[in-house]
């Protein structure tokens, strides 16, 4: 069996033949395909990529359709149960599980960097207060890029792997100052010998002058959750991320442009928007109503936290995090509208509308139901998601700089607008 693709261009009859690798072949080998020889030749049309492979990965591998999530080969319920959030970042950059030693020298220099200049706490007195968490933490992280000149310098792996750490270490501290500021207060200094969420909760919840112990059964949820939300391969901020960083630009802006993308309630800001959605409903009499509503807007009123790009089966995360939900739920007591998007699910699951189209819960679905539980806000779901995305994104950043084959990313159009004309003066406009 030939592993090639034969087309015949029927306007020349000209038939050509392309190498298949990977069940894919190369854009560019079309472009021999030309009627004649000074055309450009021929492209491919993929508005959102919904069928184009923008490079070769070897981080996270999802199989949509049987609903599987693998971190460099390891499945996501077995890190989920057994790992750290700590442990999966370091197995995500450097493709093993860590020994003893190198999980304390990873975690030691990653909380090592997690102070932030006080200089840039003036900067965060300048938003409003009401100011939503995730506009705060994309302009704090591209203003950290003005702190590290050097980080510039992507060619060099030293200077990658500090700017790296720093980015890890210094979000939970970014995200925190966020969460308190909404709040009129001032920030919290990091503890050194906390877990990354123990450390992170404190820096949340610590009262002046007091000591914060965090609760260890909601600091294992979070780790729990931050692993969930770690990487998910090329999803939309995940290629923000590596779009802005192939032009160049340092990992700081890098990573405020995949926090602006995170953002968008279609992304990691649909948690927010699940939260409202099931205070809309309010009760399960209203449910019916509610996805009657969603089935006749014709897309525009989603059931939030519902359908995926990649999953067209049960969100692996999804199933996790209600696993978790009881655990936290015993700590805090129950989310009663836990109760109202059980029922959402159960309804929508055997309705043909969803059936047909293949949508099921995705991992926003329950997680803001689990973060209300634990006190945050629903304005900060997201900053939970992107606090250990951070992760994924500067470990793919990282596999785009040093892949040979990436250069800048750069689209093509297909150029509909009006043929060349001359320009017409004001004064002989009709
Ligand atoms: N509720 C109702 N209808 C939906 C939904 C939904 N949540 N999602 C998709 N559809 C319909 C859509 O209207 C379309 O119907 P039709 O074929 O009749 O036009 C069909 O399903 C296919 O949808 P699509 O918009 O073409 O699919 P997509 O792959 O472009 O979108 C999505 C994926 C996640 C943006 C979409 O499912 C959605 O908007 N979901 C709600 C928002 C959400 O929960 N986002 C979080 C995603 S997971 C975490 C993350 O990425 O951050």
């Amino acid at each position: 069996m030939a592993n090639t693709l034969t087309i015949t261009d029927n306007r020349t009859g000209k038939s050509y033949e392309l190498p298949i690798e990977h069940d894919t072949v190369r854009a560019m080998d079309l472009r021999k395909i030309k009627v004649t020889d000074d055309e450009f030749g021929m492209m491919t049309y993929d508005p959102a990529f919904m069928n184009t492979a923008s490079c070769i990965s070897k981080i996270t591998y999802i199989d949509g359709d049987k609903g599987i999530l693998r971190y460099r080969g390891y499945p996501i319920d077995q890190l989920a149960e057994k790992s750290s959030h700590l442990e999966v970042a370091y197995l995500l950059m450097h493709g093993e599980l860590p020994t003893a030693p190198q999980l304390k020298e990873w975690s030691d220099a990653i909380m090592s960097h997690s102070d932030v200049f006080d200089q840039l706490q003036k900067g965060l007195s300048g938003f409003r207060q009401d100011a939503h968490p995730m506009g705060m933490l994309a302009s704090l992280v591209a203003a950290l890029s003005t702190y590290y000149p050097e980080s510039r310098k992507i060619s060099d792996p030293a200077n990658r792997q500090l700017q790296i750490h720093r980015l890890i270490a210094k979000m939970p501290t970014l995200g925190a100052w966020c969460f308190r500021q909404r709040k009129g207060l001032a920030p919290v200094a990091p503890e050194k010998g906390l877990s990354y969420t123990g450390n992170f909760l404190q820096m949340l919840y610590k009262a002046e002058g007091q000591k914060y112990s965090p609760n260890p059964v909601l600091e294992r949820a979070l780790d729990i959750l931050f692993i969930l939300h770690a990487d998910h391969e090329q999803n939309c901020s995940t290629s923000a991320m590596r779009a802005i960083g192939s032009s160049q630009a340092d990992p700081y802006v890098s990573m405020s442009g995949a926090l602006s993308a995170l953002y968008g309630p279609l992304h990691g800001g649909a948690n927010e928007q699940v939260l409202v959605m099931l205070k809309e409903i309010g009760s399960k009499d209203h449910i019916p109503a509610f996805i009657k509503e969603v089935k006749e807007g014709k897309g525009e009123k989603r059931l939030m936290g519902f359908g995926h790009r990649v999953y067209k089966n049960y969100d692996p995360r999804a199933k996790i995090i209600k696993q978790t939900a009881d655990q936290v739920f015993e700590v805090t007591g129950r989310n009663p509208l836990l109760d109202i998007a059980l029922e959402l699910e159960r309804i929508a699951l055997q309705d043909e509308y969803f059936v047909k189209r293949k949508l099921y819960p995705n991992v926003d679905f329950y997680s803001g139901i689990i973060y209300q539980a634990m006190g945050f806000p629903p304005e900060f779901f997201t900053v939970l998601f992107a606090i250990p995305r951070a992760a994924g994104w500067l470990v793919q950043w990282l596999e785009m700089v040093t892949d040979p084959e990436q250069k800048i990313a750069r689209p093509r159009q297909i150029y509909l607008g009006s043929p060349d004309r001359n320009y017409v003066p004001l004064n002989q406009r009709a």
